[in-house]
């Protein structure tokens, strides 16, 4: 379990609480668009196997539930972060988050992400990290600028979605440049 302030990234369960959240999550069309995901519709019986491939080994990928606490100190399900390990010999991560509409916009993209990056480089020596985002998504963009990444490069009229075809931008965070 990874935590700071009321923020706590945690393993998913198979139970139903974390299996509908995460369905209901990856169904909103407006979310998976954002999220350059084309699995669509999720149902029970997926989102049980991703759950399983994304946490068969931590070395490879893993998805965490994102949880937070409200005023009144109950627990929140607010979202998922995963990686995903694309490069084990040059220790090179792509980062994922997803929030739910009423989690976004308050600072919990940008301590989940924080939490992954100290985990995969602090346990696991991971050392360089990157993202993909649409380029007209501008929250996601700004998280990852604000955490010190740079945007490297533009897939043009790459990710067909919503009867268009859109740009991706990638972007990348190197935290050590040594060898080891
Ligand atoms: C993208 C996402 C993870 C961002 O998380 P978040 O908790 O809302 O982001 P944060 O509050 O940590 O920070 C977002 C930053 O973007 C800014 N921002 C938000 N919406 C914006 C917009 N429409 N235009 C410009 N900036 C925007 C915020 O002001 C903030 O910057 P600041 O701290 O410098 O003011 C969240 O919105 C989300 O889950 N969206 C749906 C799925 C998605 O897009 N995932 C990312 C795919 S790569």
């Amino acid at each position: 379990m990874l935590t700071k302030d009321n923020l706590l990234l945690r393993p998913p369960t198979n139970s139903n609480l974390d299996v509908s959240f995460l369905a209901d999550l990856r169904n909103d069309p407006s979310v998976a668009h954002q999220l350059i995901n084309r699995a669509l519709p999720s149902n029970p019986l997926t989102i049980y196997k991703w759950i399983n491939r994304k946490c068969k080994d931590p070395h490879e990928e893993f998805l965490f539930i994102i949880e937070t606490s409200s005023d009144e100190g109950s627990k929140v399900l607010s979202g998922y972060a995963t990686y995903k390990i694309i490069d084990q010999t040059s220790r090179v991560a792509m980062l994922g988050i997803c929030l739910e509409k009423s989690s976004q916009n308050k600072g919990y993209g940008n301590i989940a992400v924080c939490l992954m990056i100290d985990y995969l480089y602090n346990t696991l020596a991971i050392r360089k990290f990157v993202f993909e985002s649409l380029l007209s998504n501008k929250a996601s963009r700004k998280l990852f600028a604000n955490l010190g990444f740079r945007e490297v490069g533009i897939f043009a009229s790459h990710f067909l979605s919503h009867g268009a075809f859109h740009d991706i931008v990638l972007g990348e965070l190197i935290l050590s440049e040594t060898n080891n």
